[in-house]
């Protein structure tokens, strides 16, 4: 198909053409922004935590000298904090938020005394999830300015090192190298699978393979990604691949989930018109899911359109997962159909349990890994914020082995396994018919 490497294209030129360099440090431009709060990252802090503030080209649109810039500047705080100075201000007890004894004040503008660009290093020894907020707390004053803010913990008790991967995340690059390895040594176990049933493999099993690599690839990417951001805070270039890969792994993914759910290969070996559609959906959405990713990652909440592209993010990815359950369902259906009017009933219904049991399972795998994992994310505290990666990934790596093991060439491949009872059956029958027709 000429179209998915015409979209793949596009996409490689969409993402290169989104900064980059941008991650745990970031750089953030705003421009006559009115806004009186504009959040920044949020970062997991340990007791040696360090937050680096430059800040240049700073311009006010009213440069009156008169203004009280103590209401206008940067500070940290945590969500139980935020719930307070909010009810701080409800109960008129302060007019600003820098004004709060609960946040930590890291800068505000007043220090700057007409100077256009400030840098700051603040220690933080309160291990907590912090938010890094700018308060803008003078009606009509619009405020354009560089940020470029680099949060990280120091390793240990002494050492200098810097860890950029916030407190419940500095395992992750670990743990996706494990997965990865797992999905490495699982695509080798089905290459001797291939090898050995030679006779029996189908064109969807070499699909299979292709999926199992492209998952392997996207999670070593992600180590290394991750890896890198941890000790230099930039990603410098391993995410371009990992977003290449999570495009590939997406897309075929899905294809294959509807490849297996219309049986394709194994029942017949062409797909139906409708079938196709539902694939000419989810492809293209998963080039829009995919773009809302990146969208995501590199830019941070202090863009108006970051929440835009979350929605869009969530909206495709549900639209997607319904669609791959419709060609699913439509075979259950055709199956059920043919058991009540064609004779080959035990077959088919061997065939309808699989199909079955195989939506159940997809519709699991969605669930978990959707709702599931975001509820675990949302639930544990920020210190053990890679156990809900963890739980996600398990729930992927069952899916996998669950598809390949169901479907994994063989003789008596499980869509034609017929116990031998109803083996004998049949070919009673059959010889009834031929000596009826002799
Ligand atoms: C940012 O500010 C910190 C703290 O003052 C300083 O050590 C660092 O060199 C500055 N970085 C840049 C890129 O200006």
């Amino acid at each position: 198909m000429a179209i998915p490497s015409s979209i793949l294209s596009v996409f490689v030129l969409l993402s290169l053409s989104l900064s980059l360099c941008f991650a745990e440090i970031r750089l953030s431009e705003i421009r006559s922004d009115g806004r009186p709060i504009i959040p920044f990252d949020e970062f997991g802090f340990t007791h040696r935590g360090c937050l680096e503030l430059n800040v240049s080209q700073i311009s006010l649109s009213n440069p009156n000298p008169d203004l009280d810039l103590s209401k206008v500047g940067f500070f940290l705080c945590t969500r139980d904090i935020w719930f307070h100075v909010l009810q701080q201000i409800e109960d008129a007890a302060i007019t600003c938020a820098l004004d709060s004894n609960f946040i930590k004040r890291v800068y505000s503008f007043d220090s700057l005394k007409g100077a256009k660009s400030f840098d700051t290093l603040y220690l933080h020894d309160d291990a907590d999830q912090y938010t890094l907020v700018f308060a803008n707390c003078l009606q009509q004053l619009k405020v354009s300015m560089n940020v470029r803010s680099a949060m990280y913990n120091l390793d240990g008790e002494t050492s200098t090192r810097r860890d950029y991967l916030s407190a419940g995340r500095t395992v992750l690059p670990r743990i996706y190298f494990l997965f990865s390895l797992t999905y490495f040594s699982l695509a080798g176990v089905w290459i001797f699978f291939l090898y050995k049933k030679r006779l029996t493999v189908f064109g969807i099993h070499f699909f299979m393979l292709a999926v199992l690599i492209l998952k392997a690839s996207n999670l070593l990417c992600e180590a290394e990604d991750k890896s890198y951001i941890k000790r230099t805070g930039s990603a410098h270039g391993w995410d371009v691949l990992f977003y290449i890969f999570s495009f590939l792994k997406g897309i075929t993914l899905f294809t294959l989930i509807v490849l297996i759910g219309t049986g394709w290969s194994f029942l017949k070996p062409y797909l139906q018109d409708k079938e196709k559609k539902v694939l000419m959906i989810v492809i293209p959405l998963q080039v829009v899911a995919n773009i809302a990713q990146v969208a995501i990652d590199e830019t941070g909440p202090y863009e108006q359109d970051w929440v835009t592209w979350k929605q869009v993010f969530l909206l495709v990815d549900v639209v997607c997962c319904c669609a791959i359950l419709f060609p699913i369902v439509w075979s259950i259906k055709n199956l059920r159909e043919a058991a009540r009017t064609d004779g080959k009933a035990a077959v088919n219904l061997m065939k309808l349990t699989l199909f079955r049991q195989y939506y159940i399972v997809v519709i699991c795998y969605i669930y978990f890994t959707r709702v599931v994992v975001y509820a675990l994310e949302t639930i544990t505290s920020y210190r053990y914020l890679w156990t809900s990666v963890v739980a996600g990934e398990l729930a992927t790596l069952a899916f996998y082995v669950f598809t390949g093991y169901n479907f994994k060439p063989e003789a008596r491949n499980p869509y034609f396994v017929v116990d031998d009872e109803e083996e004998e059956a049949a070919a009673e029958a059959l010889k009834l018919e031929d000596e009826f027709e002799l």
